[in-house]
């Protein structure tokens, strides 16, 4: 029988995570299993994934004009990071010492959005142009192949729709999801006029609706009222957008009934979110995004030193809540939240490992959400996510051989070559051609 040619195919895995699984997303017990093939390999043609099997099965089906020897080590999909800020100016490195040191007060995450407004607000487009193709390479390099973005460091609509526009500028091998986020927080100079801020970020939905798919809100004791996202979001809706939530982070302001009431793709952070929202989000099919970076580099689950004695961490409770909505039914994602002041990294890979240390969660699990499951928080799983017949090949080889092993080891880079959109885009944990449209059709 005559071979089929194909673009690329990737051979010899030691073990092929597919991470398959239902378009609606793992969720309950169905998390502790993810898919895998041992010494599985993946022919891919036109940016997708033509054939799935043994090794030797693929090579006597295909020919190719590239082929990848993965020499035994472990093949996933590539990560899908459902929550980031990505265009900001400046960083917060400095006042972040005090909240490590106890010297001095800690910003409140109202001021320290703010005073990253300001910095953003300055920064001319060039600049925030390179900044973001710098951070979306480090992510490819980290084997991120796609990254939700959000606005929400303008703060006055002329900033945020420049925000919007500048995200629609780049052109790279991450595909990069855009999402308007006009309700961060509330900027200082509406102090005293909130309506009116809500009011204009409604106004701006409609140029907004024209460069982003999503609209986001958030819903919390220190930035808006359930009611005020409810008018925004509703607007949104009207306008064909879908929703993102950052929900009850600070408290419970009912956020994750919020999300569920205007279906929204995924409600994110829900530290403070109620069991009676957690079960209105899986009943609605909204993901619940976790953010253990955000736990981990704000100390929530460190006793804090001060004045000689431990005062206890403010979030002991985080495991919990990661359980909690897995026994709701909810499909769970992990994202970075990668932005200056609550989470600065790029690493899914970090987010995987601290999710479990953190969370107490199975590598499995772990698995499952930032692949398929973080790719359902962006209405994307029918797509990617997972290798699977048909879908876009984003693949990753990794240096190590096993899942379990990715997890276990931390905090250095474990990808070494990238497939994005069926092109080799990084070698050795090296980027070797970024600057790369998706050439793929969507499905
Ligand atoms: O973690 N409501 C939003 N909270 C942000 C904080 C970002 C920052 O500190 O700049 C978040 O998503
Ligand atoms: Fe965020």
């Amino acid at each position: 029988m005559a071979k089929r040619n194909v673009d690329l195919l990737l051979l010899n895995s030691g073990e092929l995570l597919t991470c398959a699984g239902p378009a609606e997303g793992i969720r309950g017990a169905a998390l502790e299993r993810v898919e895998r093939l041992e010494g599985g390999a993946v022919a891919i043609d036109a940016g997708r994934i033509v054939a799935i099997g043994p090794s030797e099965q693929i090579e006597r089906q295909f020919d190719a004009t590239e082929r990848i020897d993965a020499g035994g080590r472990l093949v996933s999909p590539g990560l899908v990071d459902p929550h980031s800020h990505l265009l900001y100016g400046g960083t917060r490195h400095e006042e972040y010492e005090s909240l490590l040191t106890s010297r001095g007060a800690p910003p409140t995450m109202e001021r320290g959005i703010q005073s990253t407004v300001r910095r953003t607000r300055d920064a001319d487009d060039a600049a925030l142009q390179a900044q973001a193709q710098a951070d979306l390479d480090l992510m490819l390099a980290h084997g991120t192949t796609t990254l939700e973005a959000k606005t929400g460091y303008g703060l006055r609509m002329d900033d945020e729709l420049r925000l919007l526009r500048l995200t629609a500028t780049l052109r790279h091998a991450v595909d990069v999801v855009p999402t308007f986020l006009p309700l961060h927080v509330l900027p200082d100079e509406y102090a005293a006029r909130r309506g009116d801020y809500i009011g204009e970020a409604i106004a701006a939905l409609p140029q907004a609706a024209r460069l982003a798919r999503y609209c986001d809100v958030s819903c919390d004791p220190s930035c808006f009222t359930a009611d005020e996202c409810a008018a925004v979001g509703e607007a949104a809706l009207g306008l064909g957008m879908r929703i993102r939530v950052h929900a009850d982070q600070t408290g419970d302001a009912g956020g994750a009934a919020l999300a569920a009431r205007l279906h929204a793709s995924a409600a994110d952070h829900l530290d403070y979110a109620n069991d009676e929202g957690l079960r209105a989000m899986a009943a609605a099919g909204t993901v619940a995004t976790l953010l253990p970076g955000v736990t981990l580099h704000l100390c929530e689950m460190t006793p804090r030193l001060r004045n000689g004695s431990l005062e206890a961490p403010s979030k002991p409770f985080l495991p919990q809540l990661a359980r909690r909505a897995i026994d709701a039914g909810v499909v769970v994602a992990l994202s970075t939240d990668y932005n200056p002041g609550s989470c600065p990294t790029q690493s899914m890979q970090i987010v995987m490992q601290l999710a479990a240390r953190l969370f107490r969660l199975s590598y499995a699990a772990v698995w499952n959400m930032c692949t398929l499951n973080a790719a359902r928080a962006l209405d994307l799983s029918h797509d990617r996510g997972s290798i699977e017949l048909g879908k876009r090949a984003d693949l990753l080889v990794w240096t190590v051989p096993a899942h379990g092993l990715a997890i276990n080891r931390f905090g250095v880079n474990q990808v070494d070559t990238v497939i994005a959109a069926g092109r080799v885009v990084a070698r050795d944990g090296r980027i070797i051609d970024s600057a790369v449209r998706s050439f793929v059709q969507p499905a």
